[in-house]
């Protein structure tokens, strides 16, 4: 059996189309009849077939790929007789339509029927007759639609009589459509694109969804494994070594192997390991050092070698011997106790580094140092277990693994900002996203009505030099308006061009710079801003709902943001969302949120998702509530980020810090601000995840130096925090990617039509975005496995 490809979208939108199309209207476009095909031509009643005339599919003479019926008439007039759509009684079909359109055409050699009267009968009965005589042109199609029908006595007809009523008539009928009303074509068309608006949400949630479940499910199997491989640089696993393979043994000193020992790869299951004997006096196994570096650099960068030992079954020898570690004749690790090795069982050991003496020596000697000693070595490796402080090391931060996914991680600055500090290259190493504290609000853009500041001009060069996105904020934000605003008593119209201007030339002077903008800030009232069913409130004071006298400087402002820069993300943003179950003071606002976000994307506005201050503190945040709120959003087609994040521990009164952060807080939040970060990596939803500040000391929030809230302390050097968190950017990112952009080839989401697929050839991705064929032809994606894939961009089912 032939395999078939079955397009989902086409799948979804050709049945919603057919169903619809039942509901709108019934066209007969005789294109799937074949030329010579005839019909019987009739008196009016359908009693009396006329042989003298003649109804048959020709080409179109104008267009010759359209088939159309050629009716002739010869002494009589008559009609021609058609089954009913759906093969319906005429009542059932005249329940439905209330109208028929009809194109007309006569030969440009005929002119005898000119005024004849357009008739329509169902069995004995007429539908339409006579009122309306039609003018037909030679040579040109005319489209009539004739209304309201009628049957002047029911009938359970199944065919109709149709056609203009002349003796001697010679014309051209195509496109006869019954039609549930007048404007049908434009019902159906608003209903199909509302379809195919739908079908692409669902069918991009089936996608979205599969992907995201397949790499979840990566990553629960792939987890034990990714943190074993985590932050290590291999040394030596001796999987690249043939069995037999030997190494050398030497005392500790002096280049004479000693004699006896031996040091081989041998197999363990499929496993190679090193088999280190030693049976006349103990000496050690020697390696070349990591990419060649010298013991001191070595030992710059590593503080503890990891190194798997077994001692062999049955062999008592090494009990007490210490493992030991020589570079260039100088002991790195000697310390006692020795380690304790069980016959036949593997351990892994961390031995702290740190040399006796300097050494530029290139070799490593390593073993057990005893006669007779009998044991195995697998596994050599250098954790990393520091932070790499002198910012050299930039493959291993945060931002390295958040920009191999395409996730935004950021961090909130201010102009002056350069690469040339600490401050500058700390920025740069961990973060690959800025947005400033307050350099692009209102009061800083527009001091005075008109002039502009672009003070924040800075910081987007400083962006772009080292690869880094911007965010925006805030474009319409009742905080940090200059006087010329909060002072404003003008009527609605002022306040609109204020408005419209501000962000037409904000977002303009940034476009394609600014890659998202919050573009409203706490709209949402305090207090009386918790959801009540599908409600919300918002803040009736700010100056903007005072100006426009009332909330819809919201759906404005984001359309205006949205003409300004198409490209830019745009975002509402509010504090203390992230709380999705009841029972907790931000649910009622967390739903408000949902409440208002979903009317405006209901509404059309061009709005991208919702932001999550997330201003918290290490007691108060719980990041499984901050899950469910990103799934929800995640739900109805919202991204759902976070974009301001401090975590305080400790205690502050009176804008000072009265207890610090301990070091017990400390480890919390960094527990927390990695789940966080687990949360951000992993939901397609969720891009950008925003820290609000770089170094504690720099922190807006009061005690901050105290109370350590973001991700680096005053020296620059890393909180546990931030150590988590680049784990967990890390983890995921060695789950996902292989995952390539899947609408490389150019998926349109707005085309739902297929592409042409003889002509192109594709690429092939299984569900979890994995590339699976590049530039394969149709008949070879046919070749494939049964199953589902993506192919162009779009989700295709390959079957039997
Ligand atoms: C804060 C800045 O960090 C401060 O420097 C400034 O004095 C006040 O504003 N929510 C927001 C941010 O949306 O704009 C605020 O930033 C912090 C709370």
């Amino acid at each position: 059996m032939k395999k078939s490809l079955l397009l989902f979208f086409g799948l979804l939108t050709s049945v919603s189309v057919f169903s619809q199309q039942k509901d709108y209207f019934a066209l007969n476009s005789l294109d799937d009849l074949n030329v010579g095909d005839k019909f019987p031509v009739v008196t009016v009643m359908g009693d009396t077939v006329l042989d003298d005339a003649v109804a048959v599919i020709e080409a179109d003479p104008l267009n010759p790929s359209n088939k159309v019926l050629h009716v002739t008439t010869g002494t009589r007039a008559g009609l021609v007789q058609l089954d009913n759509p759906g093969k319906s009684s005429a009542a059932t079909v005249l329940k439905k339509y209330k109208c028929i359109s009809v194109k007309f055409m006569r030969p440009a050699t005929d002119n005898a029927v000119e005024g004849s009267s357009f008739e329509l009968y169902f069995g004995k009965y007429y539908a339409y007759k006579g009122s309306l005589k039609t003018s037909l042109k030679a040579d040109t199609w005319t489209e009539t639609v004739f209304s309201p029908l009628e049957l002047e006595r029911n009938t359970l007809s199944k065919t109709y009589q149709i056609g203009l009523l002349a003796a001697g008539a010679d014309y051209y009928i195509d496109d006869i459509c019954f039609m549930c009303a007048p404007n049908a074509f434009e019902q159906y068309k608003e209903a199909l694109e509302k379809a195919r608006k739908d079908s692409i949400w669902a069918i991009e949630k089936v996608r979205r969804d599969s992907i995201m479940n397949e790499q979840e499910n990566a990553y629960s199997r792939m987890i034990a494994d990714i943190d074993n491989n985590m932050d290590r640089d291999f040394h030596l696993d001796f999987e690249d070594y043939p069995v037999g393979t030997e190494f050398k043994v030497f005392p500790k000193k002096g280049d004479d192997p000693i004699e006896g020992a031996k040091a081989v790869v041998e197999l363990e299951g499929k496993n190679k390991v090193l088999h280190v004997t030693t049976p006349v006096e103990g000496g050690y196994v020697e390696f070349d050092n990591l990419n060649g570096w010298s013991a001191a650099n070595l030992l710059k960068k590593f503080k503890n070698v990891c190194i798997q030992i077994k001692r062999a079954e049955g062999e008592t020898a090494t009990e007490a011997s210490n493992f030991e570690i020589v570079f260039g004749g100088y002991y790195a690790h000697n310390a006692a106790p020795g380690v304790a090795l069980t016959a036949g069982k593997w351990v892994t050991n961390t031995y702290p580094l740190a040399l006796e003496r300097n050494s530029l020596s290139k070799k490593m000697r390593i073993g057990l140092v005893a006669a007779g000693a009998d044991y195995y070595i697998d596994n050599i490796y250098y954790p990393h277990e520091t932070y790499d402080r002198t910012f050299t090391d930039k493959t291993k931060t945060a931002r390295y693994w958040a920009d191999m996914m395409g996730k935004n991680i950021g961090t909130c600055v201010n102009p002056g900002i350069s690469n040339n500090d600490d401050f500058g290259k700390t920025a740069s190493n961990n973060f690959n996203m800025v947005v400033c504290e307050n350099a692009t609000k209102f009061d800083a853009t527009e001091p005075s009505r008109g002039n502009f500041n672009w003070q924040a001009d800075g910081v987007v060069n400083y962006a772009i030099a080292n690869n880094m996105k911007v965010r925006g904020h805030t474009l319409a934000w009742h905080g940090q308006n200059p006087d010329w605003v909060s002072n404003y008593t003008g009527n609605r119209e002022e306040m609109v061009k204020i408005l419209k201007n501000h962000i037409y030339n904000v977002v303009g002077h940034w476009k394609g710079k600014i890659s998202e903008w919050d573009v409203v800030n706490e709209c949402l009232e305090e207090n009386v801003g918790r959801a009540v069913g599908a409600g919300y409130s918002t803040r009736s004071y700010s100056v903007w709902y005072q100006g426009f006298g009332g909330e819809d400087y919201i759906d404005s402002a984001f359309v205006w943001a949205h003409q300004a820069d198409p490209n830019a993300k745009l975002y509402i943003n509010d504090y203390n969302i992230g709380h999705w179950a009841g029972g907790h003071y931000e649910n009622g606002k967390t739903h408000a949120m949902y409440n208002l976000a979903k009317r405006l994307k209901d509404a059309g506005i061009p709005i991208d998702g919702v932001g999550m201050q997330m201003h918290t503190s290490v007691t108060g945040l719980q990041p499984a509530q901050i899950e469910e709120t990103v799934r929800q959003f995640r739900e109805i087609g919202l991204n759902c980020i976070i974009t301001e994040m401090d975590m305080p521990g400790g205690e502050t009164q009176d804008k000072k810090c009265t207890r610090p952060i301990s070091d017990n807080e400390l480890q919390i939040q960094a527990e927390k601000y990695g789940e966080i970060a687990r949360i951000m990596a992993k939901y397609d939803n969720a891009p950008t995840f925003v820290v609000w500040g770089l170094v504690d000391n720099r922190s807006w929030l009061d005690g901050s130096e105290g109370t350590k809230p973001l991700l680096f302390f005053a020296d620059y050097s890393p909180h546990p925090a931030y150590i988590e968190v680049r784990k967990a950017y890390q983890r995921r990112a060695m789950v996902v990617t292989e995952v390539e952009d899947i609408f490389a080839d150019g998926y349109d989401n707005s085309d739902p039509t297929w592409f042409d697929f003889d002509e192109k050839k594709v690429d092939v991705y299984n569900l979890a975005g994995q590339k699976i064929a590049t530039g394969i032809t149709a008949d070879q994606v046919l070749d494939l496995p049964c199953g589902l894939y993506i192919v162009g961009g779009k989700k295709v089912l390959i079957r039997e």
